[in-house]
């Protein structure tokens, strides 16, 4: 059997300069070019979608750069390897490149032979590299975290938490699954601006629930945050079982660095499920008094359930100091401190859920921001050492197409 042939994405600003590409290429028959970006951006979007073995890169492009490209691509797709195209005198930003994750580079011009050859050095030692990580043995290999956002009351902001905790985690660099466990009304497809193809009802379906399976369900965004569904119609929340839960948050965690649950106001089997199986659960109140009434219920549900209380942590939406009942005086009628605060700002949450865009991306700077990025440290988070990721992220630098190399 002949092996697959190389897939390779070529970006350049410069339609000449792929072309030429695809010309050097054309009478290879190990390498396949299989798309083809003008910019850092549409790199980015067409690396996640196409999943290329290879991608050969300029340096300098509008919008978002072949650098910041390489950063975003590395962190989120790996399996990738990236090859630079630079010309004489790039050196500095070469050196940038090699250290946001390229594996090698041409010096333009570059003959048909180098660039053949170094694309399927480049490919081999990728796969060289995979295999013996593979032989390593998953039993080796970290599990993530889930990580539950719950309250017994409607409407106090699971969903909205729970889709901005899970971009900021993306944006640091975190691999991400959200699961949108309110079956009956779940709109976390609907907040990222994502259509549903399949969803978690659909998982019924299949005879066996492997990772890769389950990985199928999931919807990708643009922040890199993998999502299941919640069913489309209320009658088919019947259909998913508590045994379906578990069995889906255990594959998750296998592949991801967290996997955040968003969840319907109830302690309904299935949700039971996600809460027992969470390494954290994030209670969420606001400091009204019916609030306070059903987290203290909760808690005390929580406690009989023999949840460690390490295991929870409750965090205030909507914070204010200037309305309801004092922060002081809520932990102490709680029995227990208050480890989140996310403050109110209708403004920015409602433009971003009409605009389908989280707001930790459209409004990086905001204070409500900032409370996510909390939030990210309290469910544990921490960077690799090597990862200098600041912390507005580098989707807000997508977003905005800021820093490009002169
Ligand atoms: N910090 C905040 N500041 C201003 N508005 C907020 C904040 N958090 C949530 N909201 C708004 O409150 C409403 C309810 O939020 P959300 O849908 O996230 O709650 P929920 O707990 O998921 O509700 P349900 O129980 O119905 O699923 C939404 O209109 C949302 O935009
Ligand atoms: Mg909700």
């Amino acid at each position: 059997m002949t092996p697959p042939r190389i897939k390779l994405l070529i970006v350049d600003d410069s339609d000449q300069a792929r072309e030429n590409v695809r010309k050097l290429c054309r009478f290879d028959e190990d390498i396949q070019v299989i798309g083809e970006a003008k910019n850092g951006k549409e790199a980015v979007l067409l690396a996640k979608k196409l999943a290329p073995d290879v991608i050969l890169m300029d340096i300098n492009m509008p919008e978002i750069d072949g650098i910041t490209a390489t950063e975003l691509i590395s962190m989120e797709i790996p399996e990738t390897s990236i090859i630079m195209m630079s010309v004489q005198g790039e050196q500095e930003y070469l050196r940038k490149a090699m250290m946001a994750g390229a594996r090698e580079y041409l010096t333009k011009p570059f003959s048909g032979d180098e660039l053949v050859n170094t694309i399927k050095r480049v490919h081999q030692l990728e796969t060289k590299r995979r295999q013996q990580l593979q032989s390593a043995g998953p039993e080796r290999l970290r599990e993530g975290r889930i990580v539950t956002i719950f309250s017994a009351k409607g409407g106090v902001g699971k969903t909205t938490i729970a889709t901005n905790l899970a971009v900021a985690l993306a944006t640091v660099g975190a691999r991400v699954a959200l699961v949108d466990l309110d079956l009956q009304f779940g709109d976390v497809a609907l907040m990222l601006d994502l259509v549903p193809k399949r969803t978690i009802a659909d998982l019924v379906e299949e005879a066996e629930l492997t990772q890769e399976v389950v990985e199928d369900y999931l919807l990708g965004h643009v922040s890199g945050v993998q999502v299941l569904a919640a069913p489309q119609r209320p009658e088919q929340a019947e259909l998913v079982s508590e045994e379906l839960v578990q069995t889906v948050l255990a594959k998750l965690k296998k592949s991801f660095d967290y996997v955040i649950v968003d969840t319907a106001p109830s302690f309904h089997g299935t949700i039971l499920a996600a809460l027992d199986a969470s390494e954290r659960i994030l209670l969420l109140g606001t400091l009204e008094l019916p609030s306070f009434k059903n987290l203290k219920l909760s808690l005390e549900t929580m406690a009989s359930l023999q949840y460690p209380e390490e295991k929870i942590a409750v965090v205030v939406n909507r914070y204010s100091t200037d309305i309801g009942i004092s922060l002081a005086e809520f932990e102490e009628s709680l029995g227990t401190k208050v480890q989140g605060k996310v403050p109110s700002d209708g403004r920015v949450v409602v433009e971003a859920v009409n605009k389908g865009v989280p707001f930790v991306l459209s409004s990086p700077k905001s204070e409500i921001t900032q409370a996510l990025y909390e939030l990210v440290k309290l469910v544990g988070w921490q960077a690799p050492e090597q990862q200098t990721v600041s912390k507005t992220g580098l989707f807000s630098r997508l977003m905005s197409g800021m820093r490009k190399v002169k």
